[in-house]
């Protein structure tokens, strides 16, 4: 079981992260602002030709699992790695130099048509990993998010019943947070040295931390989204891998829980989203819950916010 670790309570952290918010984004990049706290309704790839590059400090992101689905339609699996490696290449423009993208994925099983017929397990994570490292992302960490066992769909009944080999099928409790880094020769410090020093001061994780990669998180239920985030994977990934105002990147934002956790964090975000229903959602509810004005936009809307820069 993983250790937690810490000197200071939440709410104090959270304090530190707030104050002085505004006065970090003045002094980030005037392109930074333009994204800044913006969700736009549209496909991620369509939306990215008009980002500029080197835009995003962290990427935090959980996207289709093939067709487990009914966001997604694949017309087959190599189809759907072809699109997120197209995407991992993309990404890796527009992320600052050395800095962070973290991939939240898990095997996923295709249902057997019959009986007669065998299920298919397609290992995601793994068949991603080596089109993520082809594009310069440079591997550096592996964290398995673990859930409660009754949250898994039992697959060990049949096992159970028969006892036989062969015919073992665990029950599922885990998920891949796989982190990488855009590859630079500059060390991590030389990141870190790029802020000022009450930004890093104010950034520091004071309170409690998870000191293992092995992350016990029980999951969250929406009955607007079958996929969400829990906030508490969103805030130790955005505050391990980010500073306070930084801009923090979702491409397939969903019900919006990353954009929440970055604001209260202290950091801004972008984040696109295809289906316009999750993007209603967002609007919806976002507003309410955030601390700042949140600006929604359509694909054509945010292009000619790029073009006329204001
Ligand atoms: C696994 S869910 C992400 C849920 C999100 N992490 C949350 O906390 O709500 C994936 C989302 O990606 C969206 N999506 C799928 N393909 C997309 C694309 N090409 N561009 C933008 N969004 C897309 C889906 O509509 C879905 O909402």
């Amino acid at each position: 079981m993983a250790r937690i670790i810490g000197t200071s309570t939440d709410s104090e952290q959270r304090t530190q992260c707030l104050k002085g918010k505004d006065e970090y984004n003045n002094f980030s990049e005037d392109l930074g602002s333009l994204l800044s706290n913006t969700i736009v309704h549209g496909d991620v790839m369509e939306v990215l030709k008009s980002v500029p590059d080197e835009s995003f400090h962290l990427t935090f992101t959980s996207p289709p699992y093939y067709n487990a689905r009914p966001y997604s339609t694949f017309e087959n699996y190599e189809t759907y790695l072809s699109f997120l490696e197209d995407f991992f290449r993309v990404l890796h423009s527009k992320t600052k130099e050395g800095r962070f993208f973290v991939l939240n994925t898990s095997p996923v099983i295709e249902a057997r048509l019959s009986r007669q017929h065998a299920s298919k397990r397609y290992p995601i994570p793994f068949d991603l990993h080596p089109r993520i490292q082809k594009h310069g992302w440079e591997y550096i960490d592996d964290i398995i998010w673990v859930k409660p066992e009754y949250s898994a769909k039992n697959r060990v009944g049949g096992f159970a019943q028969h006892r036989k080999p062969l015919g073992y099928k665990p029950n599922i409790v885990t998920e891949y947070l796989f982190v990488y880094r855009k590859q630079t020769d500059k060390l991590i410090d030389w990141n870190i040295r790029s802020y000022p020093k009450d930004v890093v001061d104010r950034s520091k994780v004071r309170e409690d931390y998870e000191t293992t990669n092995v992350w016990h998180i029980n999951p969250t239920h929406n009955k607007h989204h079958p996929a969400v985030f829990p906030e508490e994977l969103c805030k130790r990934v955005i505050r391990y891998y980010s500073m306070v105002g930084d801009l923090v990147f979702d491409p397939f934002g969903g019900s919006g829980v990353l954009a929440r956790m970055a604001s209260v964090e202290g950091r801004s975000f972008f984040l696109t989203e295809r289906n316009g229903d999750y993007f209603q959602y967002m609007k919806n509810t976002l507003e309410r819950k955030l601390f700042e004005d949140v600006n929604f936009q359509t694909l054509s809307e945010f292009e000619s916010r790029v073009i006329s820069g204001e």
